[in-house]
């Protein structure tokens, strides 16, 4: 379906973006505390219901005219008509020249939509059915391994997009984990990785998911090849006939499945089609989990939790879609965003889950914001005149605390931070008097740290409290430091699908605004593309002195390693 590009326009060149910038000299020297002091409905007024997300963006650097203005810009260059082109399915994604309908994944059965001849929600909820059936097998002890024991381990092994999204998942819903199927992940192409994950685990009773879009990542390979390798070995340690190639066909079928686009590659590395389970070029990597690059997750978690995960998305998607500019939740977090990055020259954005079961979030973030607008250059193929591309980074409360929040409370960085707090936990514990719960502590942790960050700590009020002088200007805390704060009920699976949702669409927001294509990566290829250029001189050069890789340093670096490791 073809796109039009709305406003082409560079963001800059808009006299509604000079209208911003002009304001941002004039908004300097207002403090979060003058903008509270001014407007005390502030906290209500800027307070979102996203789904199950409560989320209060009044501690932005923002008053009503700065979001005025946000809001110029993002009509300026057409943000209403570019979501309904996204939701649509039409060829957003210029330089592929694909949709980028990851919103398609959790339309209901019923909902007409169908993209460049294919009909969206029967195709998602085919899959989603077989993805159901084989979980449904292995929880129950249908599916049974080549030694006819049940599988207890499910190892997907991916990377970026084909690993981020379930890992993160499965860790952030370990309570929901209760059916006896442990999930597993492994990505890196260092050995130490596959090493650590199958040591000690039984290959009777372990299911590999080989998750690879294109089948053609040279990590993911080559830990499916070194996991059949390892399944094969210990099967025959357990006596099964491995010289025999039906055997081994066999134990391949029971013990591997893909999930992929590509058919043709999943064969060739010798898992049954059968047990593939596909999904199709408008789901991009990054924006995938809830597709069937989920289906470790759902065997873990269990097909209707799996469910509500994918309902949360789209809980977030009609907030997204129908509500109006004003009041949309990330409408105003991606277009703060561009604020803090490309006029108040923030240099990164820190993301702070108060959940340790959270703690893959920030990581998971990485890949969706940075993969999608780390770009220089706009769709029209020249540079961009703005800064782009938010650099996120984060940790789970309250260990940010004890590491880098000094940096953020008194540091010179402009760093806005996204607050995730949850207000039931599943388990808690008592502190040490027996009474106070653990919960709360960390809560009050949460709501302690965006408080101090904004209306920080005066001279004035350090010297009431009798602060010796010496003390007084290492102890001010400068506070007007910005924050959003998300917070949900309980971390379920249908809040995990809302928190990424709100994240997939604030990073679409920004994408829209800088005019830049947030759903390709080539960025990425040429570093993929030379390590398999390097792979055969490391391979195959005993003699370190003719390396030649055409760059110095490359050669100096490889001389070394050939002179030094020990085979
Ligand atoms: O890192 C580049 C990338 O292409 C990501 O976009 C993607 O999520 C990842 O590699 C894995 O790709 P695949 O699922 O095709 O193995």
């Amino acid at each position: 379906m073809t796109f039009t590009v709305p406003n082409p326009t560079p963001v800059t060149k808009t006299p509604e973006w000079q209208a911003l910038v002009a304001h941002a000299t004039r908004f300097k020297g207002t403090t979060l505390k003058d903008l509270f002091r001014e407007d005390p409905g502030r906290a209500g007024d800027m307070t979102f219901e996203v789904g199950p997300l409560h989320v209060d963006l009044s501690k932005n650097l923002a008053d009503e005219n700065t979001v005025r203005l946000l809001l110029n810009v993002a009509r300026a260059k057409g943000i209403e008509d570019y979501r309904q082109a996204l939701f649509n399915g039409e060829h957003v994604n210029t330089t592929e020249d694909r949709a980028a309908l990851h919103t398609g994944l959790r339309v209901p059965i019923d909902q007409d939509l169908s993209v460049d001849g294919q009909d969206v929600a029967e195709d998602v909820h085919h899959t989603l059915d077989r993805m159901r059936g084989l979980a449904k097998a292995l929880r129950s002890g249908d599916w049974r391994g080549a030694t006819n024991h049940t599988i207890k381990n499910v190892v997907n092994i991916g990377i970026g997009g084909s690993d981020l999204g379930p890992s993160m998942a499965a860790q952030a819903l370990r309570p929901y984990c209760t059916a006896g199927i442990t999930p597993y992940f492994v990505s890196n192409v260092d050995p130490a990785d596959i090493t650590a994950t199958l040591d000690g685990l039984d290959p009777a009773s372990t299911l590999f998911v080989v998750s690879s879009k294109t089948f053609t990542t040279s990590e993911t390979l080559a830990n499916a090849h070194s996991a059949k390798r390892w399944l094969l070995d210990g099967l025959k340690r357990l006596g099964v006939d491995t010289s025999d190639d039906a055997v081994v066909n066999d134990a391949v079928a029971k013990h591997f499945v893909a999930v992929s686009t590509n058919a043709e590659e999943v064969a060739k590395f010798g898992i049954d089609t059968r047990n593939m389970f596909g999904f199709w070029d408008w789901v991009g990597g990054r924006f995938s989990v809830d597709s069937a690059i989920g289906l470790s997750l759902m065997a873990a978690i269990g097909p209707r939790d799996f469910m509500e995960f994918v309902a949360g998305f789209h809980d977030v998607d009609n907030h997204f879609y129908s509500e109006p500019l004003e009041m949309n939740a990330p409408v105003l977090m991606g277009l703060f965003g561009v604020w803090y990055t490309s006029v108040l020259n923030s240099q990164s954005h820190v993301v702070l889950p108060y959940s340790q079961d959270l703690g893959r979030f920030p990581a998971y973030l990485q890949q969706l914001m940075m993969e999608s607008n780390g770009k220089s250059v706009r769709l029209d193929g020249e540079l961009t005149t703005a800064e782009t591309g938010e650099v996120y980074w984060g940790e789970a409360g309250t260990n940010g605390q004890h590491a880098f929040m000094q940096l953020i409370h008194q540091g010179t960085h402009l760093i806005p931070a996204d607050f995730i707090g949850f207000v039931n936990p599943h388990t808690d514990h008592r502190s040490s008097d027996g009474e106070t719960s653990m919960h709360d502590m960390l809560l009050s942790n949460f709501l302690a740290q965006s408080r101090v960050m904004a209306f920080g700590r005066t001279a004035e009020e350090l010297r009431e409290a009798g602060v010796d002088e010496k003390l007084v200007p290492h102890k001010v805390m400068p506070g007007n430091r910005p924050s959003s704060t998300i917070i949900a009920d309980k971390l379920t699976p249908r809040t995990l699908g809302s928190l990424i949702a709100l994240y997939e669409h604030i990073c679409f927001v920004q994408g829209v605004v800088w005019g830049i294509n947030s759903f390709d990566q080539w960025g990425v290829e040429l570093g993929k593309k030379q390590a398999n250029e390097l792979l055969p001189l490391l391979g195959n050069n005993t003699d370190s002195s003719d390396v030649d890789t055409g760059d110095p340093s490359t050669d100096s670096l490889l001389r070394h390693i050939l002179r030094n490791r020990k085979r």
